[in-house]
């Protein structure tokens, strides 16, 4: 099964431009208790590399596009984000990477928890053996 995970949000554009609504339980799959935004991050800037113990997130960029890799202990994938209207699912226990911003990115984050630091895997080493001893995937 792949690892990337993508939501289609609908445009309600019209010839004044787009809108896209973003809604809990509706188009996002969680409560929302969250939502954070990455602007100005430099090209040459990685971001992320860490997972989360319990932790929904769905990603999207509203501005511009950046590279996301996803990687749950035995694979590695990756998708552009680069549309307002492609948010990208990212679930608990899942190693993720963000790279490549453009100078205009916007990438807004909704996510189903409280920002909470003891969530965080920081160590790649830690990650891998968790996953192992959690039986991967
Ligand atoms: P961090 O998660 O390291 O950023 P990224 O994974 O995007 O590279 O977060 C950077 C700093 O911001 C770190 O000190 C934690 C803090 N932070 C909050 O206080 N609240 C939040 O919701 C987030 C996502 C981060």
């Amino acid at each position: 099964m792949s690892l990337i995970n993508l939501v289609e949000f609908n445009s309600l554009g019209d010839e004044r431009g787009q809108l896209v609504a973003l809604e809990e339980l509706r188009n996002i799959p969680f409560a929302i208790k969250r939502v954070y935004y990455l602007v100005d991050t430099k090209s040459d800037v990685a971001r992320g590399f860490h997972a989360h113990h319990d932790l929904e997130q769905v990603a999207v960029c509203v501005s511009g596009k950046c590279r996301m890799i996803l990687d749950d202990g035995q694979h590695r994938e990756e998708v552009w984000l680069d549309s307002p209207c492609k948010g990208l699912r990212i679930g608990k226990l899942i190693w993720r990477e963000m790279h490549d911003f453009s100078a205009d990115c916007v990438l807004l984050v909704l996510a189903s928890e409280y920002y909470q630091e003891a969530d965080y895997i920081r160590d790649y080493g830690d990650f891998l053996r968790l996953k192992a001893n959690a039986g991967n995937p």
